[in-house]
């Protein structure tokens, strides 16, 4: 079938694929300037997402896709931190930032096939990755299962209003879906749909109400599929 914008703007097709490859090579561009750029953009909906995970002294967290580590200061003292990433780069930068901080462990792991063991986490923060994993609904899969029933997910990202002006712009940087690393089209309903994510809180964040904070609750196992 041939691919055109009006098919992928309907959600009748995916749009351009992002794979593995693809993440480990843009985010190695990207890493050395991302805390200037992206990094800082980001930072009002990290500290607004640190809030509502409100994570508690001894709490198991989990944060995927954690970057350069810039929201591993906003954390505080006393959990058992895990933060995990695909990009070599982007780790490293996280493990300068916090050497010699304990309770923290920074991992290369992929967000779609994690190695941890079901429940191993209370709360987990997916902050600016789901548009950027190559498949959201195989993360979403991984998050329901390494943290306990019942614990908290958190997801931050950008969704597009397919109404909206901006998202015929997002539609048009498509192409560049590779170079960026990350999917500039990506309708929230297409999201829920495709991940069965059940959100119980929905927020708009700063700036300018761009990105939106969704979070939920693991589901039992029995009730995954
Ligand atoms: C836009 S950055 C967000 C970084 C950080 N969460 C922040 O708030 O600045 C997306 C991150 O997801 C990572 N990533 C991409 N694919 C991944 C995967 N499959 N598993 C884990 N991390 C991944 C990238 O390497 C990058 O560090």
């Amino acid at each position: 079938m041939n691919r055109s914008t009006k098919e992928v703007a309907l959600g009748i097709l995916p749009p351009p694929l992002l794979s593995n490859e693809s993440n480990i090579k843009a985010y190695r561009s990207q890493a050395a300037f991302y805390d200037a750029t992206l990094g800082i953009v980001f930072a009002q909906g990290r500290r607004r997402a640190l809030e509502v995970l409100a994570p508690q002294a001894g709490e198991r967290v989990l944060e995927v896709g954690v970057g350069t580590g810039l929201s591993l200061p906003l954390y505080p003292p006393g959990l058992k931190l895990t933060g995990i990433d695909l990009s070599p780069e982007m780790l490293h930068r996280a493990e300068r930032r916090v050497l010699g901080r304990p309770g923290i462990q920074l991992l290369q792991m992929d967000a779609q096939a994690m190695n941890f063991p079901d429940g191993s986490f209370d709360k987990a923060a997916a902050m600016y990755i789901s548009s950027v994993v190559p498949d959201p609904a195989a993360m979403l899969r991984e998050l329901n299962r390494v943290v306990r029933p019942g614990g908290l997910i958190l997801i931050l990202n950008h969704f597009s209003d397919p109404a909206s002006l901006m998202s015929r712009c997002e539609i048009l940087l498509q192409p560049l879906t590779r170079r960026l690393g990350f999917h500039p089209y990506f309708p929230l309903q297409l999201f829920l749909q495709s991940t069965g994510f059940v959100p119980e809180r929905v927020e708009s964040v700063k700036p300018f109400g761009y990105w939106t904070l969704l979070a939920g609750r693991a589901k039992p196992a029995t009730s995954k599929a």
